[in-house]
C-alpha cells in the first residue's frame, strides 16, 4: 500500500528525514510515535502531498506518489489532523460533505454515505450543528467521518487525540480500530501517547534521527 525506500527529506539546509524505510501493507495498523520535531508531519505531508519535494522513492499501490493525480491520492486516503480542521461556518453534514464535493462526487452519493458513517459514529442528531456546538470528541468524530467519506483504503492520522481528554482519546481510538476491522482499512496513527499504544497494541514505529524503526 504504502512504500517508502530510501527517502531524504530537507528545509533548507536541515534534514529531517534520511535514508528512511518504511512499508504499510494493505489493511494494516500501525502506530508511528516520535520525540517533537523528529518528522512525523513531514512523513505524513509526503504522503498526502502537501510536501511533493524529496529524494528516494516513495509509492502507493505500486505508483510513485508524484505520477497519482491528487483527486485520485484524495480518494485513496482520508487524513485527520490534530486540529480537527473544520470549517466554522458549515455544518456538521456540510463539513463532512465537503470531502466528496472536492472529488466530483454527486450529492446523491455524499448524502447516503454521509448519513451512515455519521450515524455509526454516533453524530445523527448533531448533523446540522456547526463544529463550534460540538465538544471536542464529537468535532474529531466529524472528522473523522470527513476522512471516511470516499471509502479511502488508507488513513493517515496525524495526532488524531492529542487534543482530547485521556477517556475520550479512547473513545475515538477504538472508534479508528473498528473501522479498521470493518472497512479492512490501512492506518497509520501518529501519537505521542504511550497510553494509547499500551491500550491498543499494534505494530509501532519510533522515529529517530530521520528514520523509523519497528518496536
Ligand atoms: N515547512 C517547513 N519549513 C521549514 N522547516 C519545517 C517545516 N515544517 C517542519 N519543519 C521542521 O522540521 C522538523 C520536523 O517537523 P515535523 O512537523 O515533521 O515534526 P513532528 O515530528 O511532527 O513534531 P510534533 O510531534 O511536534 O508534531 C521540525 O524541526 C520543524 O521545525
Ligand atoms: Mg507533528
Amino acid at each position: 500500500m504504502i512504500w517508502l525506500e530510501n527517502v531524504y527529506k530537507s528545509y533548507g539546509k536541515r534534514v529531517i528525514l534520511q535514508d528512511l524505510h518504511l512499508h504499510l501493507e494493505a489493511g494494516e495498523f500501525a502506530f508511528l510515535q516520535g520525540r517533537s520535531g523528529s518528522g512525523k508531519s513531514t512523513l505524513l505531508k509526503l504522503l498526502y502531498r502537501e510536501q511533493t519535494d524529496f529524494a528516494g522513492r516513495i509509492e502507493i499501490d505500486a505508483v510513485p506518489i508524484g505520477q497519482i493525480p491528487k483527486f485520485e491520492l484524495r480518494r485513496k486516503m482520508g487524513v485527520i489532523f490534530q486540529s480537527f480542521e473544520l470549517l466554522p461556518r458549515k455544518t456538521v453534514m456540510e463539513n463532512v460533505a465537503l470531502a466528496g464535493e472536492v472529488v466530483g462526487k454527486p450529492w446523491a452519493e455524499i448524502e447516503p454515505e454521509a448519513n451512515r458513517l455519521l450515524e455509526r459514529v454516533g453524530l445523527s442528531d448533531v448533523k446540522d450543528c456547526f463544529p463550534d456546538q460540538l465538544s471536542g470528541g464529537e468535532q474529531q468524530r466529524v472528522a473523522i467521518v470527513r476522512a471516511l467519506l470516499n471509502r479511502p483504503r488508507l488513513l493517515l492520522a496525524d495526532e488524531p487525540t492529542g487534543n482530547l481528554d485521556n477517556e475520550t482519546a479512547f473513545e475515538v481510538l477504538q472508534l479508528l480500530k473498528e473501522l479498521h476491522v470493518e472497512e479492512n482499512m490501512a492506518m497509520l496513527i501518529v501519537t505521542h501517547s504511550e497510553r494509547l499504544i499500551e491500550q491498543f497494541p499494534a505494530k509501532t514505529w519510533i522515529m529517530e534521527q530521520g528514520r523509523v524503526r519497528v518496536v
